[in-house]
């Protein structure tokens, strides 16, 4: 685990739109898996910025997204749909045919979580997942609980998630209760992990992830099984770690 300590969110923004441009640039067709958030703006801003100087191609990506939220429809400005265009897939020569996210609209979870992990199984396998951590330590909407979830599957968001994310939202009763996420085991087959973390808000969170115990209390602990992950974490997000 490669832990990179930053004094910004723009340094860290710009530190993972390097490491994710070097990946683009080595295999043009690899995949991607994707998140969102408030975590990863300033990476896809970053990468945008590289594509318009004419330094990245992203005509043969595939991205595949770590989750979205159960009920809302692709246009609903909250759907992760939504983001990932706003931030970076109209703004980039991404081919949208090659952009896969769980669909919030099939409201019969069972069969959107087969169809969504068959999928990305069947397009091969993630070469570098960017994620973000939840203030409870979730990555994807794994929350946390008793067991690691293996495949993508539906999740009854916490309570604290539902805080955390009603900002987006115009209030707590507008954010959806449940979403499709990608699972654990989905998330640690990629070939590499590339985890930004800012804010004092995720101290805590980030803290246990690294030096508490691995556990699925913190989904965010299983990151140290993986064997090629990178954190890129402000100086706020690392205030409890010396
Ligand atoms: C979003 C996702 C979540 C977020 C996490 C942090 O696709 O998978 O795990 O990364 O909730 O969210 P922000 O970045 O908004 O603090």
């Amino acid at each position: 685990m490669r832990i990179i300590k930053t004094k910004s969110y723009e340094e860290m923004s710009k530190k993972a739109a390097n490491i994710i441009a070097s990946v683009v640039t080595l295999k043009p067709d690899c995949m991607l898996g994707l998140a969102t958030g408030s975590s990863p703006i300033g990476t896809y801003d970053e990468l945008v910025k590289k594509y318009e100087a004419g330094d990245l191609d992203f005509s043969e990506v595939t991205t595949v997204n770590l989750d979205e939220y159960k009920g809302l429809p692709k246009e609903n400005e909250q759907s992760y749909y939504y983001f990932m265009h706003e931030y970076l897939f109209d703004k980039v020569n991404i081919n949208p045919e090659k952009t896969y996210l769980p669909d919030g609209t099939n409201l019969n979870s069972e069969e959107e979580a087969a169809r969504y992990e068959a999928l990305v199984q069947s397009l091969g396998t993630v070469d570098l997942q960017l994620l973000g951590l939840g203030r409870n330590g979730h990555i994807g909407f794994n929350e946390p609980g008793d067991h690691f979830e293996d495949g993508t599957h539906c999740v009854d968001l916490k309570e604290s998630t539902i805080e955390a994310n009603k900002r987006f939202f115009e209030s707590a009763d507008d954010v959806p209760k449940q979403a499709y996420s990608m699972g654990i085991g989905t998330i640690m087959r990629s070939k590499k992990i590339l985890l930004v973390v800012s804010g004092e808000e995720k101290a805590q969170a980030l803290k246990d992830s690294i030096y508490g115990p691995v556990t699925p209390e913190v989904p965010g602990s299983i990151l140290r099984f993986h064997p090629d992950v990178t954190i890129i974490a402000d100086e706020a997000a690392m205030s409890l770690i010396k």
